[in-house]
């Protein structure tokens, strides 16, 4: 099988490129992916897969069906970019001002249409159905929980991702057991005081010092009362209040963003910073609010499928261009959305190129060594037959 996918992977490589290159010259910002969502249901239609469109706004999904009784794989792969100016010189460069691939979704998008048509090949040798879910507004965070709200999960075993990275070279892939990514939430925190002059701050409750307490309440708290082993970031990235150089300031704002990886953490979250505000504000007399709002969970890599990729990879390209990856990201990524429903692995695709400066993700300059392509479609296409075949014959 592994051979019969390598073959047919070189066969449709100058395919696979000029796809690439045809989602890259054409990006679409989140939400908004309908040409891209179009462009994607031609190719899987044409490969005789069953498609569903407008799944959760613009995403698309296609069926390779074998059997009701067997097990069924979902392949996720998203396909929005970014606002962002592109700054590369390539003749695909973008087309839409002011937007960019800059975060390798033109890619991604390729690799689920580039293993349905392997897979769509191979049908009669597949032990099982995979669901190709071809996701949009991943960059805002809602594409996924816009699909998973449309049913796009049911009837789901497992689910494979990717997302490609320019820290390690092309033909190299990254797995990751345990957490690859961090849940990421947002905070809101409003100080409410009592405004006076500047000159008399005893007779005022002055929002701006109890902000500043609270922040250094968190950022020590966090150090002292927190498993050290269980990571939380907590960055206020705004903050806004006060009125004038003399008046204390009755009300503060802050805005941030909480990083954790452990699911204990992540739930303790809200209550715990909450009291922590509380017991400051309490002190000195101010009333606070505090919005805690969910953002996207950890991405938590499932062993068992883990094994079945790095097993894949192992026969495909043997251990020199396997990338163990001893540490997870605490960037989000909403792929954690589906894992709610099923397990599922996400791999990291080594893009970068051997002789050139490989500028990071959401960069101007961002670009990938194309090469990637074809190790993406092989290990999605033999993990997904691997996987069917190992859970189908049990
Ligand atoms: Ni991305």
């Amino acid at each position: 099988m592994l051979s019969q996918i390598k073959t047919l992977a070189e066969h449709l490589a100058p395919r696979l490129l000029e796809i690439r290159r045809h989602i890259h010259a054409h990006p679409e910002l989140s939400g908004e992916e309908y040409q891209t969502a179009a462009y994607i249901a031609g190719v899987i239609s044409s490969c005789g897969l069953h498609v569903k469109e407008s799944v959760g706004k613009t995403g698309v999904v296609g069926e390779l069906l074998n059997s009701s009784e067997s097990k069924t794989l979902a392949i996720r792969t998203d396909m929005d970019a970014l606002p962002i100016t592109e700054l590369t010189h390539l003749d695909f460069a973008s087309r839409n001002s002011g937007i960019m691939h800059a975060c390798g979704h033109d890619v991604h998008a390729t690799l689920g249409l580039g293993t349905a048509m392997i897979l769509s090949e191979l049908t009669d040798a597949l032990p099982g159905n995979i669901r190709f879910i071809f996701q949009p507004a991943e960059e805002i965070a809602q594409g996924a929980r816009w699909m998973v709200d449309e049913g796009v999960m049911d009837g789901v075993d497992a689910i494979l991702g990717v997302h490609v990275l320019p820290s390690i070279p092309a033909r190299t892939v990254g797995i990751r057991y345990g957490a690859l990514t961090a849940a990421a939430d947002e905070l809101e925190i409003t100080i409410q005081g009592e405004s006076g002059h500047g000159a008399r701050p005893h007779e005022a409750i002055d929002a701006i010092w109890i902000a500043a307490q609270v922040i250094t309440t968190l950022q020590q708290a966090i150090s002292r009362t927190q498993n050290p082993l269980h990571p939380i970031v907590l960055s206020i990235g705004k903050i806004e209040g006060g009125r004038a150089y003399n008046v204390i300031a009755d009300r503060v704002k802050m805005y941030g963003t909480v990083r954790s990886l452990n699911s204990d953490t992540h739930e303790n979250l809200p209550q715990w910073i909450e009291n922590l505000v509380l017991s400051v504000c309490s002190t000195y007399g101010a009333k606070y609010e505090v919005n805690y709002r969910r953002g996207v969970p950890s991405v938590q890599n499932d062993p068992t499928l883990t094994k079945i990729l790095e097993s894949a990879c192992q026969e495909a390209w043997g251990s020199d261009l396997i990338k163990i990856i001893d540490e997870p990201s605490l960037g989000a990524e909403d792929f954690s959305v589906y894992l709610e429903k099923a397990n599922g692995c996400m791999f990291r695709l080594g893009v970068g190129k051997s002789e050139a400066k490989n500028y990071p993700l959401h960069h101007p300059k961002f670009e990938v060594d194309e090469a990637a392509i074809i190790t993406g479609v092989v290990t999605l296409a033999y993990t997904a037959y691997k996987y069917l075949l190992l859970t189908n014959s049990k």
